[in-house]
């Protein structure tokens, strides 16, 4: 478990990076067609999966990529697989999954009309909060998947998927309900679905963002 004290060095080095553009981009990978999203997607899964840039592929028991409409509208970026989401290998499938999917229908979708993904592909060991060097490691997949998919709207869950966009070190407190501009596409940042189960109060706030995010794509 990451220990108290860690954190503000974890801060510092999260600030030293956050912002970088320059991350790597795999190049256009064997049967790639310029504008078809799902083999751009795979191919990007495929590197993925062959991916040990950081120490996680060791300890997963199934990389969890990211899933649903690859010509989304809307985006959801979280943290980083849990328990049951490294055990089936999708986003977002346990509790806190529980909690995306009921705002997600809240909001008039069904999963497989907008896209889930991480920032981490792998699961941290006992759900520790990411490493800045994982952060850093893994991000070029998640900004790849975004410039793929190219949606209206980012939707970010919680303080590690929007200060990665925001390319600075933000509490989420102070961001949320907000509309940023990451490379041409709205950024909505809001509470991470595990706060919610932690802070049901809050509820009510993540609805607020839900609505302004139907604003942003012309559904209200
Ligand atoms: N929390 C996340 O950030 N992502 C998941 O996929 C599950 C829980």
């Amino acid at each position: 478990m990451l220990e108290k004290r860690d954190l503000p060095d974890m801060m510092k080095e999260i600030e030293a990076f956050w912002g970088i553009e320059d991350y790597f981009l795999p190049s256009q990978g064997e049967g790639e067609e310029k504008g078809d999203k799902e083999a751009s997607l795979s191919a990007l899964y495929r590197s993925a999966l062959e991916c040990k840039a950081c120490d996680l592929y060791k300890t997963r028991t199934n990389l969890v990529f990211g899933e649903g409409n690859p010509y989304a509208e809307l985006v959801f970026v979280g943290e980083a697989p849990g328990r049951d989401e490294d055990l089936q290998g999708r986003p977002f499938v346990g509790r806190a999954g529980e909690v995306l999917t009921r705002l997600i229908n809240k909001m008039g979708f069904d999963r497989s009309d907008v896209y889930i993904a991480n920032v981490l592909k792998c699961r941290p060991p006992n759900n520790r909060n990411p490493l800045p060097s994982e952060i850093f490691a893994c991000r070029h997949f998640i900004l790849k998947q975004l410039e793929i998919i190219g949606p209206k709207v980012i939707c970010t869950l919680g303080k590690f998927s929007t200060s990665l966009l925001l390319g600075r070190n933000v509490g989420i407190k102070s961001v949320r309900g907000q509309v940023f501009e990451w490379r041409g596409m709205k950024v909505v940042p809001t509470f991470h679905p595990a706060y919610l189960l932690r802070n049901p109060k809050d509820k009510v706030l993540v609805w607020q963002d839900a609505q302004l995010i139907l604003k942003l794509l012309g559904k209200r």
